[in-house]
Formats: structure tokens, sequence, C-alpha cells
């Protein structure tokens, strides 16, 4: 049962998964980035260069890569690759139903590890190490991971601020709202909040939202995507950056770390790791 409720919020993200945008989507500056991050890590084998997808974001099974890369997706909701997964038309790419937490491969196989917003999708700071020290495992000792990160500022901002922000017409899309509500909801000590407290504050926040409409120029369809949260047990995760680099230090090394420059972007870096004991 509660495992259903969790794979649930996966079902109604992808039935709405044409409407989300920036910044829960990676934009083409986030991939251009994300490709230049990665490409110390696809140089080193003579024949073919294995990438491991987490999660099966688009953006990211697309992007230009080498012609001698495998690009291989994990992700646990059926539903997603249903309906969000299809290959890349250059490279050899495939997808299979699996939890990063558990990845079927051999240690030291894998030349990167990519995601976006990986974290937050996760219910706890346990479960991030969890997939940080699984992707440690995986990667070549050369190899690299590259994550984009939904960051909680050091100092979270309080559901007042962001509703004036909203009135003083500072937040120019719906999503980018979403998560300045989750954020600033997510208490300090726990780095982890529950999805239904993201819709019940939204709710409390913006009980009308043919008005949120109004006074937004957003469409109602976009609005009532909260509603994917509504009666989920599902936990989503924002660790600030000083929290997210102590979950990463026993297991990689934060090599680079890059934003661009749209709605959010600070709150939305994009980091390269080392596995650790790889200085070089
Ligand atoms: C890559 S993440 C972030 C997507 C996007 N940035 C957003 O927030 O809308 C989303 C994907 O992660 C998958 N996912 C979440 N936790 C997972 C886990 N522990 N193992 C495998 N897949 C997972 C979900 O099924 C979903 O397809």
């Amino acid at each position: 049962m509660q495992n259903n409720l969790i794979h649930g919020v996966w079902r109604n993200h992808s039935m709405n998964w044409s409407l989300v945008g920036s910044p829960l989507r990676p934009t083409e500056e986030d991939q251009r980035i994300m490709m230049m991050l990665s490409i110390p890590a696809l140089s080193h084998s003579m024949e073919h260069t294995d990438v491991v997808v987490l999660g099966v974001t688009p953006e990211l099974v697309h992007l230009s890569w080498p012609c001698n890369t495998r690009v291989q997706a994990f992700d646990h909701s059926a539903d997603m690759i249903a309906s969000v997964w299809y290959p890349n038309s250059r490279n050899s790419s495939f997808v299979q139903q699996v939890s990063w937490q558990n990845m079927p491969l051999s240690d030291n196989s894998v030349d990167l590890v990519i995601g976006d917003g990986c974290f937050t999708v996760l219910p706890s700071a346990d479960a991030c190490r969890v997939v940080l020290a699984e992707s440690a495992r995986v990667l070549k000792r050369t190899g690299l991971l590259v994550l984009r990160c939904f960051i909680r500022p050091e100092r979270s901002e309080t559901l007042e601020n962001v509703f004036a922000a909203l009135h003083a017409g500072m937040i120019g899309s719906f999503d980018a709202l979403k998560w300045r509500v989750a954020m600033a909801i997510t208490p300090d000590e726990e780095l982890s909040v529950a999805v239904t407290d993201i819709y019940a504050a939204f709710e409390m926040l913006f009980p009308d939202r043919d008005q949120l409409a109004k006074c937004t120029g957003w469409s109602r369809t976009a609005i009532d995507t909260i509603g994917a949260y509504k009666g989920m047990a599902a936990r989503y995760t924002f660790p600030t950056m000083s929290e997210l680099r102590k979950l990463a230090s026993p297991f990689v090394d934060v090599f680079d770390i890059r934003q661009g420059h749209y709605e959010l972007a600070e709150r939305c870096p994009i980091f390269c790791f080392k596995p650790v004991d790889c200085k070089s």
C-alpha cells in the first residue's frame, strides 16, 4: 500500500509531464553545462563509454553523446518509463525498471552517472547517502557523477515571503512557486518534507485557484498539477548546499559546481562529483 502511494506520485507526474517546466525540468543551458561537466569522463575508453541516467529525463537521455556512448536509464516507475522514455536515436540506449539504491552493475564499471533533481525525489537524507554510495560503487575511478540538485537556501524563506513575492510579481512560473513553497516548509532539522504537506501549504496560501490564475496569467491546467501531491505518501528532500556537501563527502568529492541563469537557478546548481580517493 505504502509502495503504491509512493509510486502514485510518479503515476500522477507521468500524466502531467508535458505541463512541467523549468526549474523542475532542465533548461537547454542546464543541458549544455551538464554535457560540458561530463566530457572529462567520456574520453577514457577506447571502446564503449557507459553512461547511466538516473531516471528517464528526456533532456539527459537525448543529449548529444559521443557516438561510442551506451546510455542506460534506471527508473523505478513503470508509469514514467511507459509515458516518458523513448530511446536515443543516435546512441545505443535502453531502460530498466530499477531502483537507484541497487543498480544491477558491477563495481567500477561506468564512466558517468548523470541525473536531474534526483536527491529531491528521495525520501530522506539516508536515501541520498545510499544513492551516493551506490553511484560511487559503480563508477570507474576516472568516472564522474553529474547531478543538478534542488538546494534549499541556508536560511529558509517563510511562506509569508513566498506569498508576498508572488503578489509583487516576482515569481514567474507555477513550478518556481511550487519549489519555493516546498523549500519554505522543509523543516531545517529534517531535510525532507511530505508532498502532502506541500499540497496543504499551497491550498492554505492559494485557496482560490481561479484568482491565482487571474493574477499570474498561469493556466488552471498548470496550477492544477499540484493535485499530483494530494494524498501521496512520498517525501521530497531539499538539502542546503552545506548539508549536501556533508552528505556527499564520505562517497564523492565535489569537483565543480555550475549554475544557469533562469529563475531560481541559484537553487538548482549542477554538481560534478568524483569518487573519493580519486584526486587526479
Ligand atoms: C529524475 S527525477 C526528477 C525529475 C524532474 N526533475 C522533476 O522533479 O520533475 C524523477 C524520476 O525519478 C524516478 N525515481 C525517483 N526515485 C527513484 C529511485 N529511488 N530509484 C529509481 N527511480 C527513481 C521517478 O520515477 C521519476 O521518473
